[in-house]
């Protein structure tokens, strides 16, 4: 979820170099060949904060009471939905097959992704339940990359025990920065020495796999703070960094304040600089820039899930506002958990739109996402690319190639847009 930052100043990130380019032996081709991920999204959160225009309802304000029922009410749709789109699959593929039958047409999962939201707020038994619905109907491989979201406000050590034995093996937790004034901009409701105690915690517990959610460029935030920021997660045992650039969406409270004129905009130029802070700091501290805005302490250690999404990968999407893709097929659901919570219970569809990409949009869509990652795209899965195009864009200094794929150059990767323009021809 990054934002454009249109860079104009040199960005340091760590080259590839041959004896860490495990990658390359890797059988990573686009589409199906990536895997297969299943998203689940649960959108509560206590608060919502100012920034944030995901799909999810703040329930700090209501009755407690009222909000375990709706919890359950939501756990229970999110169960049929799941159950529901499985069966439907199998039945359009063998329409004999029983209702109940385990189904063997379905790939198996490589990797499943708890979203929000804040899906840790429903608490660990209620996670465990949807995680053990999703394998009672899918083949879930032994070695699946199953990752939860998580607010460090309401981690404890029971809750990561519970995900634990849940076969969690991978938390992302929102931590934004660790300066307290910055935290109170963006109406964050824990302490800034919260979120790497909440990463001790997820460790006794025995989940290894960290991710900690950065935003930089923050109204008020000055370079030492980030540079605090960044230096603190190298002092912890994170193995993965999502730094995003603050985005200013306009139906958010941060929007209207902008417009209003009571909070100044976000400035380009400062992103573009605490973007190249990052990958100079988090590079030194041995982590790889492997996606525009994603870092991992090694390949192994990077995000499977979301590597799926940029290989254009197959996945179904649950819950509200969920998207899923299979085939060149996107289908997405409706934003309002009234309204999920509604068609779930009276066995409609809480789809509200869908989208057939033709093989030129597939393959345009494979480039794009493709291209956000380091490694880049191997020759087999790109689009035809008119030579001249190529030429263009390598003159233009926008992409590279490198063993023999075709990836961006670090500047290219802050104009992603152009470089596919040139490539196509755009
Ligand atoms: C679903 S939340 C993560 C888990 C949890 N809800 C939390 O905030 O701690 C996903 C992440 O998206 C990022 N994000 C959300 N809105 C953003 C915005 N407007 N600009 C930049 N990053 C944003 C934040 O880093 C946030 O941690
Ligand atoms: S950033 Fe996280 S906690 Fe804040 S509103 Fe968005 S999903 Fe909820």
């Amino acid at each position: 979820m990054p934002g454009r930052v249109v860079a104009d100043t040199p960005v340091s990130t760590p080259t590839v170099e041959a004896a860490d380019a495990s990658w390359l032996r890797a059988p990573l081709e686009s589409g199906p060949a990536a895997g297969f991920g299943v998203y689940l999204h649960v959108p509560f959160c206590h608060h919502r904060c100012g920034y944030c225009d995901f799909a999810t309802a703040a329930v700090g304000a209501q009755d407690p009471d009222d909000v375990e029922v709706l919890f359950d009410r939501y756990v229970a749709a999110l169960i049929t939905d799941l159950r529901r789109q499985v069966g439907a699959g199998r039945r359009a593929h063998r329409p004999s097959a029983a209702r109940d039958e385990v189904p063997d047409d379905w790939p198996v999962v490589t990797s499943l992704f708890l979203g929000g939201g804040t899906p840790t707020l429903v608490g660990g038994p209620r996670l465990a339940r949807v995680l053990a619905a999703v394998r009672d109907v899918l083949d879930v491989a032994a070695e699946a990359e199953i990752t939860v979201e998580c607010n460090p406000e309401t981690a404890s050590p029971a809750l990561f025990a519970a995900l634990r034995e849940a076969g969690v093996t991978r938390i992302s937790m929102g931590a934004q920065s660790f300066s307290p004034a910055v935290l109170t901009t963006l109406e964050r409701g824990h302490t800034a020495d919260r979120p790497l105690a909440a990463v001790e915690e997820a460790a006794a517990a025995g989940i290894v796999h960290v991710n900690l959610d950065l935003i930089y460029g923050t109204p008020g935030e000055s370079d030492d703070d980030w540079r605090d920021t960044l230096a603190r997660v190298l002092t912890s045992r994170v193995d993965h960094v999502s730094a995003y650039a603050l985005t200013i969406h306009d139906n958010t409270a941060f929007g209207r304040a902008v417009s209003r004129g009571t909070m100044p905009d976000v400035d380009p130029d400062v992103q573009a600089d605490r973007f190249a802070l990052a990958g100079e700091v988090l590079g030194a501290g041995g982590f790889r820039h492997y996606e525009v805005s994603n870092f991992a302490r090694g390949d192994t250690n990077r995000s499977a899930h979301n590597v799926l999404y940029w290989r254009h990968g197959d996945y179904l999407g649950v819950g509200v506002g969920a998207h899923a893709h299979h085939g060149g097929r996107r289908a997405w659901t409706t934003r309002s958990t009234t309204r999920y919570l509604d068609a779930i219970e009276a066995g409609a569809t809480p789809v509200t739109g869908t989208e057939d990409l033709d093989a030129t949009e597939r393959g345009l869509e494979r480039l794009l996402l493709g291209l956000r990652l380091r490694e880049g795209i191997h020759p087999a899965d790109l689009p035809p690319i008119a030579p001249l195009a190529l030429e263009d864009a390598l003159d233009a200094g926008l992409v590279e190639t490198s063993c023999g794929r075709l990836r961006c150059t670090e500047s290219g990767w802050f104009l992603l847009d152009e470089a596919v323009d040139r490539l196509t021809g755009g």
